[in-house]
């Protein structure tokens, strides 16, 4: 069975998590994950990945040099990755690779936009040997899409349970929902802000990449009127489909509202408050769509915050939330497995997206292949 390495690095900015996977393996089950492997990004990659998500000086140039680094970075997760498998470049069909997204403006200006997840394909393509498929949001977009989230197709393929009605809630750097009815087309949409800026907020006043199991956010209180003010932008009341990202959500959108309705609000305080945004966001997405959402699969980094896990059970009594280990696949493998089944669609010629999810004319195959020779 074709095996496939899922290369992701989302919003957060916290490293790359790869994951070695077989499709459709003899046992029946619809994927197996055989490793998985997280490396941070290097500091200055990180930090230079950041500041490429607001406009500035020389970013052509910036952007391209940091799309190498991005390709250095993934071929060196690739290799560890294979090494601890004990599984060589030749065993892996392709890989699926999301790149690092600096900017997502799905629909704007021209009408089409443009959404752009730096890597350069071509040098992880040499590097590794193997096919590498990225890219993989374009071609949605080009198709009146959003570009996002793509990860619905997968939980759908591997998530869904006929007849029941279950939710997984992704909580990366942004949080996206998918909603697997009972029956029906499938739906999925960016909620809102997660662990972006949660972690912004941590690293500013405590120095800290991030606030371990919501400790602080848990030691804090949630100021009510200044939840209410962030609940009061305009996307959280849009109507699917709809994606987002830093562009929106940046500490820079959070300084403006705290200088208008909170400004001697205590830090700790804060970090309650953004913690309950996301919960309450994600609750309330999930309440609009119905009460027949009685399970919801949490997973991402986020569901390794206890605070975080603890308020939505809290904020949702009469759903059953768990991680998606439950499922049979750990929170932090879920994004970079879809990524890798995603690869799989391409190179079966398969579409990726869903036409219901994304707002896009049709189903479409995604992605851009560098081929392996
Ligand atoms: N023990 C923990 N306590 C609190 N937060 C955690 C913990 N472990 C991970 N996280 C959070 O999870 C984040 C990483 O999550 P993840 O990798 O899912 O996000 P991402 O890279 O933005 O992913 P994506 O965009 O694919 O959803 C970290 O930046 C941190 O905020
Ligand atoms: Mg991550």
């Amino acid at each position: 069975m074709p095996l496939y390495v899922g290369l992701m690095s989302g919003t957060s900015l916290d490293g790359v998590d790869a994951v070695l996977v077989e499709f459709g393996s003899a046992a029946g089950s619809p994927f197996r994950v055989h490793s998985h492997v997280h490396a941070p990004f290097a500091p200055d990659l990180r930090s230079e990945l950041l500041a490429l998500n607001t406009p500035g000086d020389d970013e052509l140039h910036r952007a391209a040099l940091s799309a190498n680094a991005l390709a250095r970075a993934y071929a060196a997760v690739v290799t560890e990755l294979l090494f601890g498998a004990s599984t060589s470049s030749r065993e892996v069909r392709a890989i699926g690779a999301h790149g690092q997204t600096v900017r997502h403006q799905p629909g704007v200006a021209d009408g089409t936009g443009y959404t752009i997840q730096l890597l350069n394909g071509a040098l992880l393509a040499e590097f590794t040997r193997i096919d590498v498929v990225c890219d993989l949001r374009s071609r949605d977009v080009a198709a009146g899409g959003q570009g996002a989230p793509l990860a619905p197709g997968f939980h759908a393929a591997v998530f869904a349970q006929p007849g029941h009605a279950r939710a997984v809630l992704n909580l990366g750097g942004i949080a996206n929902l998918t909603l697997l009815p009972a029956v029906g087309d499938v739906t999925g949409f960016d909620c809102g802000p997660a662990n972006a800026l949660l972690d912004a907020w941590c690293q500013r006043h405590l120095g800290r990449p991030y606030d371990e199991d919501g400790r602080w956010a848990a030691s804090g209180h949630v100021i009510e009127p200044l939840l209410d003010a962030l609940l009061a932008e305009p996307y959280f009341g849009l109507a699917p489909p709809k994606s987002t990202g830093r562009d929106v959500f940046h500490l820079g959108w959070l300084d403006n509202i705290l200088t208008a309705r909170a400004p001697d609000a205590a830090a700790a305080d804060v970090q309650a408050t953004l913690a309950a945004l996301t919960v309450k966001g994600a609750a309330r997405d999930l309440r609009r769509h119905g009460n027949d959402y009685r399970a919801l699969f949490v997973c991402g980094g986020g569901a390794r915050n206890v605070h975080l896990m603890r308020s939505l059970r809290a904020e949702l009594p009469d759903v059953a939330v768990e991680a998606t280990d439950a499922l049979g696949l750990p929170v932090d493998q879920v994004e970079a497995t879809a990524f890798a089944w995603l690869a799989h669609r391409f190179i079966e010629g398969k579409p990726g997206n869903l036409a219901s999810v994304t707002g896009a004319h049709g189903p479409r195959r995604l992605g851009a292949l560098y081929p392996a020779a």
